[in-house]
């Protein structure tokens, strides 16, 4: 049976590869695309989803959402993504439009008419998503699950506190926290070991294709960008969230309670405060990513490139 989904991303590198693996895999239907401002402003992260579709032929809805967070100033992440938000690979001219729908709007109505059997995967900050629970409240009983690639247990990217998808909206964050849909959070603690090493890159440039080729443009970039935050490699952090709806079982996971500290004026602004031994005696609102098997999730990643033109 496979699971319908919808991918709200800030394309990105991590989630221009989030999409090429949801767009192919058997186990996924990916029913449309939403974007947000993010890692770059709102024109940017479309245009560069919009690409990377056009690239691959990918015939999937691509829909614009929010271009501001709900409260504190737009903050990119062009250190990592650099000026266009996806700097490396090259693209010829895009043929791909966006839809008129509003992406709020199409999340609202697309939830509405279901039978409740949609997961949605944003990887990029939540505004679309809390702006769609706002305006909409009774999206809450119509979505089957959220699994987001966002926040940390431990220790932040943005700053020292706080991850760059919740630090670029905190609000937002804690609204769909707060909101008692069924969450799963793959935080840095777990996707800053999914690392796009050159052996990596190498493995998937070798499938020969355009998918694998496009892996190794994007990725090479953020091998070096990624210094910024100590690591070897750029970690492929949105892909983990949709090989969750592939692959659970490569997966450890613990349920705790999470809130976002949404105190603009404080050092942790944008902290997912995660309450791993319990100390609030709080009941559970996330299943929080804690490892997964790296050569599993490699080969699906591999698999799925495999099946691009
Ligand atoms: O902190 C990692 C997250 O921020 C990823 O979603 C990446 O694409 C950036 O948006
Ligand atoms: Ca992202």
């Amino acid at each position: 049976m496979k699971r319908k989904m919808i991918l709200d991303c800030d394309t990105g590198h991590d989630d221009a590869i989030a999409l090429m693996v949801a767009s192919k895999h058997p186990n996924i239907d990916l029913l449309g695309v939403t974007v947000v401002a993010g890692n770059q402003t709102l024109p940017k992260t479309l245009k560069n989803t919009l690409n990377v579709c056009d690239h691959l032929g990918l015939d999937v809805p691509v829909y614009a959402g929010m271009s501001l967070p709900l409260v504190r100033k737009q903050y990119v992440a062009d250190d990592v993504h650099g000026e266009s938000g996806l700097d490396g690979p090259v693209f010829g001219p895009c043929n791909k439009k966006a839809e008129d729908k509003h992406a709020v709007l199409y999340l609202i109505e697309t939830l509405m008419n279901s039978d409740g059997d949609i997961t949605l995967v944003p990887v990029g900050p939540l505004t679309n998503i809390a702006m769609a629970i706002r305006l909409e409240p009774r999206i809450v009983d119509k979505i089957q699950e959220i699994v987001l690639m966002g926040g940390a247990i431990n220790l932040g990217n943005a700053t020292p506190a706080a991850e760059f998808n919740i630090y670029a909206d905190p609000e937002a964050a804690q609204i769909v926290f707060s909101s008692g849909v069924k969450i799963t959070m793959m935080g840095l603690d777990l996707t800053n070991t999914v690392l796009a090493n050159m052996q990596i890159i190498e493995r998937m440039e070798a499938l020969g294709n355009k998918a694998g080729k496009l892996f190794g443009d994007i990725m090479r970039f953020t091998f070096k960008s990624q210094a910024v935050n100590g690591l070897e490699a750029g970690p492929v952090h949105d892909v983990t969230a949709v090989t969750y709806l592939i692959a659970p079982e490569i997966y450890k996971t613990k349920d705790m309670f999470v809130e976002v500290d949404t105190n603009i004026y404080g050092p942790s602004y944008g902290r997912t405060l995660c309450d791993f031994n319990n100390r609030y005696h709080k009941k559970a609102n996330a299943t929080i990513g804690l490892s997964l098997d790296l050569d599993a999730f490699w080969n699906i990643v591999e698999d799925t490139l495999r099946k691009h033109n």
